[in-house]
């Protein structure tokens, strides 16, 4: 399909341009907010979309003015050759933007060949700065090698790293000045996620969530005045302050108490092929199926519209008949 297509809108005019792409729903560590402590089910190979199920896909999405893609998981670099769906990625005509979302615990080993296959950007997850901590978040050892990842990623060219520290009150609050320090040493921008209902055991609960606003004071006491940034890209979930001394930035990601549905461009298509029209929704379209039993592009095309015209005004957390997806947030893709 090489000719353009109309955009991707939904029905209140909201504009599709952003693909979040799920390459896996493995993980190499078991962050509580996201998997099951034990029992975790993953996908049995064939049920995973090939490399060429994913770049077909692209594809398509890219004639109908999707400019921006972001690989998830899962963790993505759990996925073998990973570099080489980037290189095929870039190579779709119409892609300005390819970025990835990764827990770091394999980057430094990757770092190099992903640049070179055209990687963008990278978004890492970093709870804590403290080996227990660490432990405690994610169930298992690592930070160090996180670290080493980041480091990694810096000496290899990328630059403007954002750093996702996940904030759940009552467990995170001592980590937000660690954090903030080691980014602006780094010159990393780093931004606080509130904790979404999306963990796989039940855990979210209203009383979880620390606010964005809440963190920013805890930092603002500390470290210094916080003024509203200008965004780049008002689509983007995290909403930017800057230390009025020029000190660097910090973000903040608040889609429990400040939803930012409205503005919302991302389609997702999860590792196995079922596309999304919100990290909320309890409904999902079947590409794979498409794909494997052989349909044109246009009956792909048809499938993607269908979904995104089917998207929701809000995710509805704060209404009293929200219920949670069925999928937890390692099975979506973030
Ligand atoms: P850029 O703005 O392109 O850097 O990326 P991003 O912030 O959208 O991507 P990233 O994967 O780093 O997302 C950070 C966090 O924001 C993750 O925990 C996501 O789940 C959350 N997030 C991203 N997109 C959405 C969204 O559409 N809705 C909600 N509710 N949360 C989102
Ligand atoms: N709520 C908010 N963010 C979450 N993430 C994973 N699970 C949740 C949740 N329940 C975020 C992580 C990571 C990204 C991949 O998704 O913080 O940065
Ligand atoms: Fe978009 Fe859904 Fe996220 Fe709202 S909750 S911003 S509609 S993906």
């Amino acid at each position: 399909m090489s000719k353009q297509r109309p955009p991707l809108t939904d029905s209140l005019g909201r504009i599709h341009s952003n693909l979040r792409m799920s390459v896996t729903d493995r993980c190499n560590i078991r962050c509580f907010y996201c998997m099951p402590e034990e029992n975790v089910e993953f996908k049995p190979r064939h049920e995973i979309l090939t490399f060429e199920e994913l770049g077909r896909f692209a594809r398509i999405t890219a004639s109908m003015g999707v400019n921006k893609i972001r690989i998830t998981g899962g963790e993505p670099l759990v996925r073998n050759n990973l570099a080489t769906l980037i290189a095929e990625l870039n190579s779709i005509g119409g892609i300005e933007d390819i970025a990835l979302t990764t827990n770091a615990m394999l980057l430094a080993n990757q770092a190099d060949a992903l640049r070179q296959a055209g990687l963008n950007r990278l978004n890492i997850s970093l709870d804590t700065l403290n080996d227990d901590t660490f432990f405690r978040l994610s169930r298992r050892r690592g930070i160090d090698q996180v670290l080493a990842g980041i480091e990694a990623a810096q000496q290899v060219g990328f630059d403007m790293i954002r750093l996702n520290a996940i904030a759940i009150r009552g467990m995170t609050e001592s980590e937000i000045l660690p954090l903030a320090r080691f980014a602006l040493e780094r010159q990393l921008e780093l931004r606080f996620i509130e904790f979404m209902p999306l963990d796989a055991d039940d855990n979210w609960g209203n009383e979880a969530v620390l606010t964005g606003s809440d963190i920013r004071k805890t930092i603002e006491a500390e470290l210094g005045k916080l003024e509203p940034a200008t965004r780049p890209d008002p689509s983007q979930p995290a909403v930017d302050y800057q230390f009025t001394e020029g000190k660097g930035r910090i973000g903040f990601i608040n889609p429990v108490s400040k939803p930012f549905c409205e503005t919302c461009n991302r389609l997702r298509i999860t590792a196995e092929g079922k596309v999304r029209n919100c990290l909320f929704s309890h409904q999902e379209w079947d590409a794979r199926q498409l794909m494997r039993d052989d349909a044109s592009d246009s009956e792909i095309e048809q499938l993607i519209r269908e979904c995104v015209l089917d998207k929701k005004a809000a995710h509805g957390i704060d209404t009293p008949d929200f219920q949670k997806p069925e999928r937890a947030m390692y099975q979506i893709g973030g």
